[in-house]
């Protein structure tokens, strides 16, 4: 049976480059804070015109431009995104307007910071079923939207961006080797974002929109008050780590290999220390772990595409290099996709 396999990546930023620098302005923060407990020195911050679907397009086009593929042998695009500029339609299905994807199907897929590596998964099971077919899967977020920037705990945190793949049918002994998902929704409260309109008005019908806010020197204004992202940050470092850990392992026995096989790792960018702390624990040495938090922050689900995409760029994967990709995020949802590219 025919495996699958990453053809193409890409990713985009924002064009505005928000420094430690500038938070230290918003928030009683340092960069010397930011910059030990997080390991991050800026983020990008979304602007006019660069919604989250027109980041994930952008993204797309650089993937299908490495793949050699037009938009209309696209199959199925989906998008791992808490953050798109709408709820209805799908992110997955502006980006195919956007792209020209014809012949796709489109939608989104809600497992926060581990929707590409379920994204991956997605892909995986339709390529086996459907061995010509292309899919593209998406990282993309505008969490700059969805942040309470007057809460330092989590601000200074998050960024936005895009990352994408295109996923195709492997040749023989390449491509996705294991996945291995999971989720714990007993643990939700612990890292959380309300939808943008959670309370009903027919209920009550004094609602009104207080909590905005100008934080217009980022170019944004707050959601609804409440429906910005909520974090218990120890409790969620000491589970990411745990959790990671398992499924890098679970991932490493079914594909039959250890920790020291593996060329390079690709996690979720969301704290150096908790990469450094996994390193350790599933013996790979650092200098394996692709780290690009310093310049981008934590962006959700498109940590883990577009630092595959740079990766990829910088000829940091070779053909046959094992690579293993994995995750963690709101929901609590994990997982860990181990190929040979
Ligand atoms: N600047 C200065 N001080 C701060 C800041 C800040 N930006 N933020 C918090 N502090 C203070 C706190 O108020 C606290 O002060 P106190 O001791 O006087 O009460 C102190 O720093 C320590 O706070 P902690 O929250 O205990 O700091 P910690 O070392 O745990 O670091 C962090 C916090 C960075 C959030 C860390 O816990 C973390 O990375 N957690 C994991 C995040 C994660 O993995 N998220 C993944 C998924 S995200 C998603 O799914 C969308």
């Amino acid at each position: 049976m025919a495996g699958s396999t990453i053809l193409g990546t890409g990713s985009c930023l924002p064009a505005n480059r928000v420094t430690n620098f500038d938070l230290e302005k918003l928030v009683d923060t340092s960069d010397e804070w930011i910059t030990t407990r997080t390991g991050i020195r800026c983020r990008h911050i979304a602007g006019p015109g660069e919604q989250t679907s027109k980041l994930a397009a952008e993204a797309s086009r650089r993937a299908m431009s490495l793949a050699g593929i037009g938009a209309e042998e696209i199959g199925m695009i989906v998008v791992g995104t808490i953050s798109s500029e709408m709820t209805m339609p799908s992110c997955a299905c502006l980006v195919q307007k956007e792209i020209g994807a014809v012949n796709a199907f489109a939608f989104d897929l809600s497992a926060a910071c581990s929707g590409f590596v379920y994204g991956l998964e997605l892909a995986d099971k339709q390529i086996l079923a459907n061995p010509d077919m292309k899919v593209l899967v998406i990282g993309a977020e505008n969490l700059s939207a969805r942040v309470n920037w007057r809460d330092r705990n989590t601000c200074v945190l998050f960024g936005d961006g895009a990352g994408a793949a295109v996923v195709g049918t492997a040749k023989k002994g390449r491509g996705i080797l294991a996945c291995k998902l999971f989720s714990d929704g007993r643990l939700w409260e612990l890292l959380s974002m309300d939808a943008a309109q959670s309370q009903n008005p027919y209920l009550d019908p004094t609602a009104d929109d207080a909590g905005q806010f100008d934080a217009s020197a980022l170019g944004h204004t707050l959601p609804h008050q409440g429906s910005y992202i909520k974090m218990v940050g120890r409790e969620v470092f000491k589970n990411a780590v745990r959790a990671m850990e398992d499924s890098i392992s679970q991932a490493l026995a079914a594909a039959g290999l250890n920790g020291s096989d593996i060329d390079l790792v690709i996690p979720h960018q969301a704290n150096i220390r908790i990469l450094q702390c996994l390193g350790e624990r599933i013996g790979v040495p650092q200098e394996k772990i692709y780290i690009n938090i310093h310049k981008y922050g934590n962006t959700s689900a498109a940590t883990v595409p577009i630092a595959l995409d740079e990766a990829n760029r910088e000829g940091r994967l070779r053909e046959g290099d094992l690579v293993l990709m994995c995750a963690f995020g709101g929901g609590f949802t994990w997982g860990s996709v181990i190929l040979r590219w």
